[in-house]
């Protein structure tokens, strides 16, 4: 009855689909990168990378839980310190007792009660999915090159609306499937384009400039990373990143659909936990599958101590492996806004976008050529996204499940 939420002015939806579509595009490249420019047995981690984005974002979550306890858990009483200075308009006092009470211990209670509300074991199942998925990510993108992962990757929105439909028994209308084909088609001519003009890689050995270099050849080869660290570079296995990136589509797919049920579907007469209580769930049963592999890897000398292991799970954790993990946490964050906000499909059109955005980022910054191939593909991809969105679809009425607001 509100309208839709905004900031600066602008719907929620379209700025949460729109940093999705620039983070994509960037974590696919960084992520590429931070795997592939050390020495084997020098890389960092994937599955303490896993973990690491875990605790970060649960940590986020419950702070912005906490934040939002008053404007959402209208049906538990609201904790009697916190009400009374938050309702009363004395401005000066608010802003003295913000941090007060955001620990204040009435509102950790109010928390944690929704925290562990009877149904919070239904996030198991897009929690271990997700793990999964996001190891399965790292797998892909060490063995296979940034254009190939990112376009393989976007199989993703058709089994994304496969288990829309089946799961949440979606209804697209002719024209929503015709827009979903036509997305996929214009994602592969884009990728056509990308393949025939190779992205700018890391060469070794580095780049020699000659007299016989012109100036966009020059530009292209300007390496993304210090050469300092590109002495070695890692063998990559496309088949076994084929495999990877399939099956990361597939638990994509189910864990963005089922996290999309649980959020939407409303049961009983009892308002919906909020979307960031829903995201403390989510990272909290994601932290035992997250501990697993980090467990059980063979990795450090035979007998070592549990402690030790872990500490040697942290190795080789160098700027880019942090920096792919605090992107990694953001488009978690930015996904979550996008499920609740719009829908996993509408999700699917925001990474397809950062195709396109990667590749002009290609031409800015390496004078990459601006092809026929490329500007149908991304043509198609555009309107792909504009038919799907277009007012007489009736996108409302696609859905049968209770939207929770
Ligand atoms: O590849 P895909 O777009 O499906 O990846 C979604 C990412 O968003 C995963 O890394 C997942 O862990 C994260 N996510 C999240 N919180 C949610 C939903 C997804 O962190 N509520």
């Amino acid at each position: 009855k509100d309208g839709p939420p905004t900031l600066w002015g602008i719907e929620l939806k379209w700025i949460s689909l729109i940093t999705l579509a620039l983070q994509n595009a960037f974590l696919t490249i960084i992520m590429h990168y931070s795997r592939i420019t050390t020495a084997p047995g020098k890389t960092y981690s994937a599955a303490t990378a896993v973990l690491l984005n875990e605790l970060l974002k649960g940590t986020i979550s419950v702070f912005i839980a906490l934040k939002r306890i008053d404007t959402n858990m209208t049906n538990s009483p609201p904790p009697p310190v916190y009400s009374e200075k938050m309702n009363s308009k004395n401005s000066d006092r608010r802003s003295s007792s913000k941090a007060f009470t955001m620990f204040h211990p009435s509102r950790i209670t109010t928390l944690t009660k929704a925290v562990f509300s009877p149904d919070c074991y239904k996030l198991s199942v897009p929690a271990i999915l997700y793990v999964i998925q996001n190891n399965l990510q790292y797998v892909a993108a060490s063995n296979l090159d940034v254009a190939t992962f990112q376009v393989t990757y976007q199989m993703k929105i058709l089994t994304t609306a496969f288990f829309s439909v089946l799961m949440l028994r979606k209804r697209l209308t002719r024209l929503k499937w015709a827009s979903l084909i036509m997305l996929a088609i214009g994602v592969g001519i884009v990728q056509m384009q990308s393949s025939a003009t190779p992205p700018p890689t890391i060469t070794h050995p580095p780049p020699h400039v000659g007299h016989h270099h012109g100036e966009h050849q020059l530009r292209a080869e300007i390496p993304l990373i210090p050469e300092t660290t590109m002495t070695h570079r890692r063998v990559m296995h496309p088949f076994k990143g084929f495999i990877a990136v399939t099956l990361a589509c597939m638990t994509s797919g189910l864990a963005g659909v089922y996290f999309e049920f649980i959020l939407k579907s409303s049961s009983g007469s009892a308002p919906p936990p909020d979307l960031w209580v829903r995201n403390t769930q989510l990272s909290l049963f994601s932290l035992v599958p997250a501990l697993v592999p980090i467990i059980v890897a063979p990795n450090g000398p035979e007998g070592m101590g549990y402690i030790m292991k872990v500490m040697s799970a942290f190795s080789n954790f160098n700027g880019w492996a942090i920096g792919t993990v605090i992107t990694q946490t953001l488009g978690g964050l930015i996904t979550a806004l996008v499920i609740r906000y719009s829908d996993n499909i509408m999700k699917g059109f925001a990474t397809s976008l950062s195709i396109v955005i990667s590749f002009l980022a290609s031409v800015a910054l390496f004078s990459y050529p601006i092809t026929l191939a490329f500007v149908s593909g991304s043509s198609i991809v555009l309107l792909a996204t504009y038919i799907y969105n277009s007012p007489g679809s009736p996108q409302q009425q696609s859905s049968r499940t209770t939207v929770a607001v």
